[in-house]
């Protein structure tokens, strides 16, 4: 076990959600409704990131919104009106279900003005976080609730005290879409690794691997200050890659966790679609039926 001079020991307790964006992959219908609101079945995206962070014991959540995005809030607030009319009803499992929404965790917010890249956006969130070591979580992909990635990576940035990114496999040709580890053998443990190099969206010729750094972060407070220092990199934006990379170069300690289980990608219109089908085939309400319609739809050659 690495014991070092930056371990507090102690895990993160905050996590830091970045959902300002103005989503123009899912427009018209991102006009009015924040993409972190599209429904997957009955829950919205952002329903299952915040899942995904009570589960691992994280329940103070802040979002990082923008505007016409305040409805995301609103998401996690008590509805007594809609409460009392499902309790009249006796709908008791919806009632759980409303109720739950609002006990998930606590949500505050923290606003990006202008967006100047997810740097910047988790940048907004030093005051809230302050000196502790805290997670991120981007809005667009949640993993199998079985399979979580949460747990083990905040206990190695506690044991570390550095940052602790999550990384998968990612087709060669995909490597301009994600931030690109070069890495080397760990002995933390299985599936951990070492990283020695980050770097934002690079062409496939460049790329040092193809290990992408995936939405979950640990990130230890000192990323604040890297990141007032960092200038505007890929695409003009203040990348959180190139932060890292500077608390990399200076010295902290960067461990990535390889993930191999099942990531939901809600960030474009057909990775959204999988999500859907998947989760519905997988739910004990409507799975079955659901399931053999699809197989019927496919059979007959998917026309409607
Ligand atoms: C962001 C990060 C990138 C990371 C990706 C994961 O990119 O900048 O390093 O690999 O999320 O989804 P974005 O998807 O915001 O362009």
């Amino acid at each position: 076990m690495t014991t070092n001079a930056h371990a507090s020991g102690r895990r993160a307790v905050k996590a830091v959600i970045p959902a300002a964006g103005m989503a123009t992959r899912f427009l018209p219908a991102t006009k009015a409704v924040p993409k972190e609101l599209l429904p997957v079945v009955d829950r919205p995206v952002l329903q299952y990131i915040v899942e995904e962070a009570a589960a691992a014991g994280i329940t103070d959540v802040l979002l990082v919104t923008g505007r016409g995005k305040t409805s995301m809030v609103d998401h996690f607030d008590r509805r007594p009106d809609v409460e009392a009319r499902l309790e009249e009803k006796g709908d008791q499992k919806r009632l759980a279900e409303v109720r739950r929404t609002s006990e998930l965790a606590d949500i505050y917010t923290v606003r990006q003005g202008e967006p100047l890249g997810l740097g910047h956006a988790v940048g907004t969130a030093a005051s809230h976080v302050g000196d502790n070591a805290f997670a991120v979580l981007l809005g667009d992909e949640f993993v199998e609730e079985d399979k979580p990635l949460l747990p083990a990576m905040l206990d190695l940035q506690a044991r570390t005290g550095g940052i602790v990114l999550a990384l998968g496999e990612v087709k060669p040709e995909e490597t301009s879409r994600y931030g690109i580890a070069s890495v080397n053998q760990s002995s933390e443990g299985t599936d951990i690794v070492e990283v020695t190099g980050l770097v934002e969206k690079p062409a496939p010729e460049e790329a040092p691997s193809n290990l992408a750094v995936l939405g979950r972060y640990i990130l230890p407070a000192s990323i604040f200050e890297a990141i007032d220092n960092t200038k505007p990199g890929s695409g003009g934006e203040i990348q959180l890659t190139d932060a890292m990379a500077q608390l990399l170069a200076d010295g902290v300690p960067v461990h990535g966790i390889i993930y191999r289980g099942h990531r939901y990608d809600t960030g474009m219109p057909l990775g959204y679609l999988q999500t859907v089908v998947m989760l519905a085939s997988k739910r004990d309400d409507l799975g079955e039926e659901f399931r053999s319609w699809l197989a019927e739809f496919v059979a007959g050659g998917a026309k409607g």
